[in-house]
């Protein structure tokens, strides 16, 4: 494996910036190609089956540049294909989203004895049950409040922000009804949520801790990086850290991932989803041929 390989970073949009800008927070010297998946966002209102099929084809076309590691940096694709795709691919190191943020909202919730944690998601994350599982896996008594906030990410993925109207009104009507019932915790429960993270502090009451997953998540790849001995060892000034790829409208993905990580992104590469289906076909031919 070469150590300058590399990681992945893959989600719908604009989501797993904030993931691909932690890692980048914690391992400066690594290179990260970046996949949005904007031609067919959002992923939070499709089937289990289908979002395992469009993470799979990502993962057969990523195979050309020999990444040291993939991150599903959604939550939708963590809660609906890692364990596909993990099985799909044994010999790739693949992690997720959930793991790392459903410990995250265990340190949160401190000493109390029975904590009540909200989640936030996409409805596909919601119905999946993914976190009140790994959130279960951890504290056995936890009350768990599952919301779905399906308007959040095509607001983020049209560029409006904080100040929105349009965004403090959903989110009020959407934070509400978990701030009634007193949560201690609040999980946001999708990589495109942080972005909102200011206007959704506004609206919840001071002493409530927003957990995203982001920085976890980045410190979770770090580890893994280390325990295979896979760190880069060198510095590139020369090279942006940032390779984004992606499926539709990279003009406005350009414009909105500078503004979101305050500093001028590459200009996206644009593929089209039939190279996903030719790299798709080429790993299926590739195995036959290895079976026969
Ligand atoms: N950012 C993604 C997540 O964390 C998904 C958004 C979407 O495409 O619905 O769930």
């Amino acid at each position: 494996m070469n150590l300058n390989a590399p990681i992945a970073v893959i989600d719908s949009g604009l989501g797993g910036l904030t993931v691909a800008k932690a890692i980048h927070q914690v391992l400066p010297h690594e290179r990260i190609l970046y996949f949005g998946d904007t031609a067919r966002l959002p992923y939070g209102s499709k089937s289990p089956k289908t979002v395992a099929n469009f993470v799979k084809q990502i993962i057969c076309w990523l195979r050309q540049y020999r990444c040291k590691h993939v991150v599903l940096a959604c939550n939708t694709a963590t809660a609906l294909a890692l364990p596909a795709v993990r099985n799909e691919f044994p010999a790739l190191s693949i992690s997720g989203v959930i793991e790392p943020g459903a410990k995250a909202a265990i340190v949160a919730a401190g000493s109390r004895d029975i904590p009540c944690i909200g989640v936030i998601a996409t409805e596909a994350t919601i119905r999946s049950r993914a976190y009140e599982r790994a959130i279960g896996r951890r504290r056995h008594h936890a009350k768990i409040l599952l919301k779905s906030t399906p308007l959040l990410v095509p607001m983020i993925e049209e560029g409006r922000g904080c100040d929105d109207p349009l965004v403090s009104l959903a989110l009020r009507q959407y934070l509400h009804p978990l701030v009634e019932r007193r949560l201690d915790v609040l999980v946001l429960g999708c990589t495109h949520y942080p972005l909102l993270k200011p206007a959704v502090l506004r609206i919840l009451p001071a002493q409530v801790p927003v957990i995203d997953s982001a920085q976890m998540c980045a410190q979770d790849v770090e580890r893994r990086l280390m325990r295979s001995h896979l760190l880069s060892p060198m510095h590139r000034s020369n090279e942006h850290w940032l390779t984004p790829v992606v499926t539709d409208d990279a003009e406005r993905f350009q414009t909105l991932a500078s503004r979101f990580l305050g500093e001028p992104v590459p200009a996206p590469h644009t593929l089209s989803v039939d190279q996903l289906y030719i790299a798709t076909a080429a790993v299926a031919a590739e195995r036959y041929v290895k079976s026969a």
